[in-house]
């Protein structure tokens, strides 16, 4: 079957990776991809919110089945309208998609469904003083999060009231667009986060190696908050305990819950959770895999991912056509010096021709130059991934793949892993 993806990140360069090795797939699209994308897959040059145009390509290209990386297509409903005119789409509706797209919805459907989760009250633009006034009879620090897509910087930790204050000011005052028509305030919850990825078709589902992100910008999390600057998995502060209140506290009550509204789940759910002696609740959902996470699990799944996520996709999942590999992988993010406020771009990355089996280095913020030369093009320019018996092992040899990419500039934390060192 062939099979358009589409997205251009890390994330996609990965998920292009995992398609291309399966059986079920025999030629991928991207719309529009990366430079390393397009060197396992051919380039689809059409407007991804123009559903015609994609129908049109998928027409030509005899594509039946199409795998959503970003969120942005899933919340504008991309899988509805696609799936009306007869392919089968890896992404949830637009319906479930606003567990990532509105954290208003997603508060109230895990007070629904009993998910364990932060104390929250939201607010829309007419109670600007209620909210004032939440935040003063709430203890600090306190979290203040624009309802919408917010590329990542909607949510702020307010260490005074002053700053809780502020923040409410800001949003209403529009600083993040509509995506700040409402403010969902929470309580601060301690702990250390984990990432879990789970494949579903709304009832049955399977759960990928727990991972973990590195958000801030500087060694030890310290720093500005960034799209995430290095992963590993499995993550060991996910153990058996952890693992199942996963299951029973929150997959099996939220799938149940779009099932009892008549929307089942299907697709990819992130769970970003945080977890205090053994006890997870839900920091946030998302509708679609994360970025870098997804670069450190899939190596970990072997067999046919594109066969997966189609039949969780047509609702029939097969979770018989993947196997979990037994190692530790670590992803190392190869950023801009600058990042994530203002850097430079253009220089040109130099790449090793040849590195181990086990070692995979994904593309995100990378561009061809006129003259066909790869040159930076974004805050996270590429991913350093490496897969070994051991997360030290595995932690090494990102390392050393990272230090064999070239360019001006390039900035990496040095500790990503090192957290998961003393689960080992
Ligand atoms: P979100 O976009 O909701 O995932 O929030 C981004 C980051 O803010 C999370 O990964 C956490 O590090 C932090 N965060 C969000 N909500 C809370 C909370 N209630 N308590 C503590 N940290 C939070
Ligand atoms: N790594 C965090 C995210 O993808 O949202």
């Amino acid at each position: 079957m062939n099979i358009l993806l589409i997205g251009s990140g890390g994330r996609e360069h990965a998920l292009a990776q995992s398609l291309v090795s399966s059986k079920t797939c025999s030629k991928l699209f991207a719309a529009p991809g990366n430079p390393g994308i397009w060197a396992i897959a051919e380039k689809a040059i059409i407007d991804i919110s123009n559903y015609k145009e994609i129908h049109d390509f998928c027409q030509k290209n005899e594509i039946k089945f199409i795998v959503v990386g970003p969120e942005q297509p899933l919340a504008d409903g991309i899988t509805d309208v696609m799936s009306g005119m007869g392919y089968v789409v890896f992404g949830p509706s637009k319906f479930c998609s606003q567990l990532e797209s509105s954290k208003d919805f997603a508060k109230n459907v895990m007070q629904k469904a009993k998910i364990p989760t932060a104390a929250f009250q939201s607010f829309n633009r007419n109670q600007i003083s209620e909210a004032h006034q939440y935040v003063e009879s709430s203890s600090l620090p306190i979290v203040i999060k624009a309802d919408g897509l917010a590329a990542g910087k909607g949510v702020i930790i307010a260490q005074t009231y002053d700053e809780a204050h502020h923040s409410i000011d800001e949003i209403f005052g529009g600083i993040f667009g509509d995506a700040g028509n409402k403010i969902v305030i929470e309580e601060f919850m301690s702990g250390e986060e984990a990432s879990i990825f789970v494949v579903t078709d709304g009832i049955d589902y399977l759960i990928l190696p727990p991972a973990q992100d590195h958000k801030r910008i500087s060694d030890n999390d310290e720093g500005k908050n960034t799209g995430g600057m290095g992963a590993f998995a499995p993550a060991g502060i996910v153990n058996n305990e952890v693992m199942l209140k996963v299951e029973n506290l929150i997959i099996r009550p939220l799938l149940n819950y779009f099932n009892s509204v008549d929307f089942p789940y299907r697709g990819l759910l992130y769970i970003g959770l945080m977890i205090k002696d053994n006890n997870p609740k839900v920091v946030e959902f998302n509708v679609r895999f994360g970025d870098p996470e997804t670069q450190a699990v899939l190596p970990l799944i072997e067999g046919d991912v594109a066969k997966l996520f189609y039949t969780a996709a047509i609702g029939k999942i097969d979770k018989n056509v993947v196997s979990i590999v037994h190692k530790k992988t670590v992803c190392v993010v190869l950023a801009s010096k600058g990042y994530p406020d203002s850097f430079a771009k253009g220089y040109e990355i130099k790449i090793p021709e040849n590195y181990a089996n086990n070692d995979f280095l994904y593309h995100a913020g990378t561009k061809l130059s006129d003259d066909s030369v790869l040159i930076t093009n974004g805050g996270r320019v590429l991913s350093a991934v490496s897969m070994s018996d051991t997360l030290q092992g595995a932690i090494n040899n990102a390392y050393n793949l990272a230090d064999l990419v070239v360019f001006q500039n390039k900035y990496c934390r040095k500790d990503i892993g090192k957290k998961g060192l003393k689960y080992e």
